[in-house]
């Protein structure tokens, strides 16, 4: 992917790896559709990304809401806006176990990290083959490759996008759509805090392990080599990644690691 004058639509861009990669492919001289629940942080972001050199118009948008995601992005199309990469960061994420989380924080976190990607890349993607191609990228998670403690929904969430868009990619290659699944290790945001307690509520803390996360930045720029590469898989952080490799070499050792790393 050659982002140079490309247009390109990234959720979450209010804070956090979403900020941090809107950012830097401002500098690509893109136009940019940045999307988020947060109206504050997004006018943040979108004051700094038009100072690095991007057009950028704004979408307060939330995912957990299909219609409005359906008619945001009808309304882009309609304006005559040609998305050419369409990067998912919107996500939260969950401190509970599996006996004491109610039905309803699953369906939750489902809503927002699987059905609202399933929603805005089904209303953008047939624009995209229309017009030639495009790019998506979804964030998945170290967890979205192995079941963890205390993430139970959020894990099934991040499994669910590896199925949807590794489908996309084996019925869309030979329309010149690309797919990229980000594997995020720890990076140092605040999803930690916005996850969700067995209450339903906001956890509220920075995990020590999130704390020790690469930063937005560092991850950017993962990313973006990631993306320009074309990877269907992008591993974002630091040592932690190692597990990836355990896993697939290792999996007794593996399944043994898992019950023993700190959950926060
Ligand atoms: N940080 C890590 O270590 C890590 C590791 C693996 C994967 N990930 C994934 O990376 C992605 C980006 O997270 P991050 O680490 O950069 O954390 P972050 O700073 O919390 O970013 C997440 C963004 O998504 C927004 N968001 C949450 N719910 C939304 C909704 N219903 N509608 C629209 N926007 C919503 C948040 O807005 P608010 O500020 O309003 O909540 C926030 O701006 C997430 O999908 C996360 O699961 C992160």
């Amino acid at each position: 992917m050659d982002f140079h004058h490309k247009t390109l639509w990234i959720t979450g861009a209010a804070s956090g790896m979403g900020k941090s990669v809107s950012l830097a492919l401002a500098h690509y001289n893109t136009t940019l559709v940045l999307s988020d629940r947060d109206a504050e942080g997004l006018a943040v972001t979108a004051r700094e990304a038009e100072k690095a050199g991007a057009r950028v118009r704004v979408e307060v948008l939330d995912m957990s809401d299909s219609d409005a995601i359906f008619s945001t992005a009808q309304r882009v199309i309609d304006d005559g806006v040609i998305v050419n990469g369409l990067y998912h960061f919107a996500g939260i994420s969950q401190r509970s176990l599996v006996t004491e989380t109610p039905l309803e924080n699953d369906r939750k976190i489902m809503e927002i990290n699987f059905f609202g990607v399933v929603a805005l890349t089904k209303a953008l993607l047939p624009v995209m083959i229309t017009n030639g191609g495009g790019q998506l990228m979804a964030t998945s998670s170290l967890v979205g490759k192995f079941g963890f403690p205390y993430r139970s929904a959020y894990s099934a969430s991040k499994h669910a996008l590896h199925g949807f868009f590794e489908s996309i990619l084996a019925e869309n290659y030979d329309k010149n759509i690309r797919v990229s699944l980000l594997i995020g290790g720890r990076i140092h945001t605040n999803i930690s805090k916005f996850a969700l307690n067995k209450e339903g509520h906001e956890y509220g803390k920075m995990d020590p392990g999130q704390a020790g996360g690469i930063s937005p930045e560092k991850a950017a720029r993962q990313i973006i080599k990631g993306l320009t590469r074309e990877r269907l898989e992008i591993p974002v952080g630091g040592k932690e990644l190692l597990i990836l490799r355990i896993k697939r070499f290792f999996p007794l050792w593996h399944s043994k690691l898992v019950r023993k790393i700190s959950p926060v």
